[in-house]
């Protein structure tokens, strides 16, 4: 069961976003919105609007953004319910009690149970090693320098050389085969019925935020492979919505985090007091780890492994963790291999250095991209900035995109209003959306077109609330249906349904999004930014949009098409046609912006 849409509403329409922030951030008026220092990233000059209108807040510093739900979830660390609940009681409404399904009531118990059978794992594991047969797992510890204090804070542990007894401890506490198996801490075979998956080797318990166990890695003493075994993803062990550390680095307060790729490099960096320093769980870094690390900061330092992989990895993490709203740094650790390594080498001091000195993600990026092109080629070097303009489209604000253009124009020399006016070029050209430069892999053609077509979309959403007039202009080309994007399909719809009541309500629309990824990047849209001053320029920049939005869907649609759907033929060979006079400029907009 879940509470009412009206519900949600009439809670949310009773918590005056301007009120309930003001509560938190000192706000002044100015014109129609109000401002303040945001308070989820640190600024000395306020760029956190409020606005009354809107009932939607949003930061032109971070991009956060959204209603008065969404600030709560950001600010408290609320979930939906939790924010739901405050306001509810504030605005003195009563909420109905939720019951839980059966199922649902089980799952619960399920997780609670393998929670319980994880966490007497790992205090049986921490004392094993701290038995006298234990003596090389502990001797392998020091040998890696780790100290008394190290191995205890971290909870390391030992499973010993019997294959079974772990699972006779966990049998005499009554546990269920059942429940066993879903722990993920033992293998099943025919022959040799249930044994430990773990043996004979240190134990690396994983926490989540809030300190509980939630699965193990186990590290060989030696050379042997695998180098480290680990839990498989359980009812309570997501690998891509945590991160190992970040329950003892969530309380650093340092200014930043670091992410690195391993266990032992979170181990030493926390011991040398980095005690900022998370990894990932064997995996790449996710969308959903992203979110994770902006709840507890606004600046991630990327220190992963010098090699080729590393680098990869770096640079497949820097937009994600931009989409997060995250501003990000990559360490460089040359010639050492990892931050375990470094430390031992060069010492506490020498790694601070190397993380004041890090480098900004957008410029370890062009570093990277140079590889493709032939900086010594005139035509070569001319393609590099043509994409680097590229890229520099995608800093919406326009005082960071300046910054960066300057950046750029220092770091490699050359004229910074040469490169202003390129980019300024590609602006009117379809805001960033087009492919200028094929580079010269070309492997990610495709995908980039394919983000080049989400992008239109996106800012057909921020066009259609930013000026309300021109809808019923727009809505005689485009429909909710030629969103292809799920969640833009979603939204659109709903903006329609809105328009069509004659009440467009985009706080309202964020009721429908209860997870914050999806709350922050529908407020995104609704908050963007169009750069261009004149009628003329709109006109012609939103008629590129249109176009490639209509082009598209037309492309959707006919991969979908039955050979036999008559009806629907006829329908697309309209709708081309439609598109290709609106871009031979035979039908005409009849909009004026206010
Ligand atoms: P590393 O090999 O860099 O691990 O792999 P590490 O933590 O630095 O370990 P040491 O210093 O050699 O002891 C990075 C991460 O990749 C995962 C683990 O999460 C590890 O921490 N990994 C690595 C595995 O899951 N299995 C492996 O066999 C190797
Ligand atoms: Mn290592």
């Amino acid at each position: 069961m879940r509470y009412s849409e009206d519900l949600i509403e009439e809670i949310r329409m009773k918590s005056d976003i301007v009120d309930v922030i003001s509560g938190y951030v000192k706000l002044q008026r100015k014109g129609s919105s109000y401002f303040g220092l945001c308070p989820f990233h640190n600024e000395k000059s306020p760029s956190f609007s409020v606005s009354p209108s809107k009932q939607m807040y949003y930061c032109f510093g971070c991009g956060a953004g959204g209603n008065v739900f969404t600030f709560l979830m950001e600010y408290e660390n609320f979930t939906f319910v939790e924010a739901l609940k405050s306001l509810a009681e504030r605005a003195g409404v009563e909420l109905p009690q939720l019951e839980y399904s059966k199922e649902a009531k089980a799952q619960a118990d399920l997780k609670s149970t393998i929670l319980e059978v994880n966490k007497l794992a790992a205090k049986y594991y921490y004392f094993q090693l701290r038995k006298e047969s234990a003596a090389t797992a502990m001797s392998y510890l020091k040998g890696r320098e780790l100290s008394d204090e190290t191995i205890n804070k971290f909870g390391l542990g030992y499973s010993d050389k019997y294959s079974d007894d772990l699972y006779r401890y966990l049998k005499s506490k009554n546990y269920s085969d059942d429940i066993l198996r879903q722990s993920g801490l033992f293998n099943v075979d025919e022959r040799r019925g249930m044994y430990d998956k773990f043996w004979n080797r240190v134990i690396f318990p994983i926490m989540d935020v809030n300190n509980r166990v939630i699965g193990f890695g186990g590290r060989v003493m030696g050379d042997a492979k695998p180098k480290y075994l680990n839990s498989p993803e359980t009812k309570i062990f997501d690998k891509s919505r945590n991160l190992y550390g970040l329950n003892l680095a969530r309380t650093s307060r340092k200014r930043n985090l670091i992410i690195c790729e391993g266990y032992m490099d979170v181990i030493s960096m926390h011991q040398a007091g980095f005690n900022n320093a998370v990894a990932s769980l064997g995996t790449a870094l996710t969308s959903q780890q992203a979110s994770l690390l902006k709840r507890y900061t606004d600046e991630v330092l990327i220190i992963y492994d010098s090699d080729e992989a590393g680098v990869k990895a770096a640079l497949r993490a820097i937009p994600m963790l931009k989409t997060a709203g995250l501003a990000t740094k990559v360490i460089n650790l040359r010639p050492y291999k990892d931050p375990d390594e470094f430390i031992k080498n060069m010492g506490q001091e020498a790694f601070q250095e190397r993380l004041d000195n890090g480098m900004n993600s957008f410029l370890f990026e062009l570093k990277a991209m140079e590889q493709q092109y032939d900086m010594e080629d005139p035509q070569g070097k001319t393609d590099f900035y043509k994409e680097t303009a590229r890229k520099l489209l995608r800093f919406e604000d326009e005082l960071e995109r300046s910054n960066y253009i300057q950046a750029v124009a220092d770091t490699y020399k050359v004229p910074a209003e040469d490169l202003r006016k390129m980019v300024n070029r590609f602006a009117l050209q379809g805001a960033g959306i087009q492919e200028v430069v094929k580079p010269k892999s070309g492997i990610n053609r495709s995908h980039e077109k394919q983000n080049g077509f989400e992008l239109s979309q996106k800012l057909m959403l921020t066009w259609m609330t930013s000026y309300p007039e021109i809808f019923g202009e727009v809505a005689r080309y485009i429909g909710p249906e030629d969103f292809t994007k799920p969640l833009y399909h979603t939204v659109a719809g709903m903006l329609f349904e809105q328009y069509e009541q004659g009440q467009l309500n985009p706080a309202r629309l964020l009721n429908n999004f209860t997870d914050s990824e999806e709350q922050k990047e529908v407020a995104g849209v609704f908050n963007a930014q169009i750069p261009l001053e004149t009628d003329e320029e709109r006109k012609m920049a939103l008629l590129d949009v249109i176009c490639r939005l209509k082009e598209d869907s037309i492309a959707h649609k006919s991969a979908q098409l039955a050979p036999t759907d008559m009806q629907g033929l006829m329908d697309l060979m309209q709708s081309k046609k439609e598109l290709e006079d609106l871009r031979a400029g035979k039908l005409h907009l009849h909009i004026s912006f206010n």
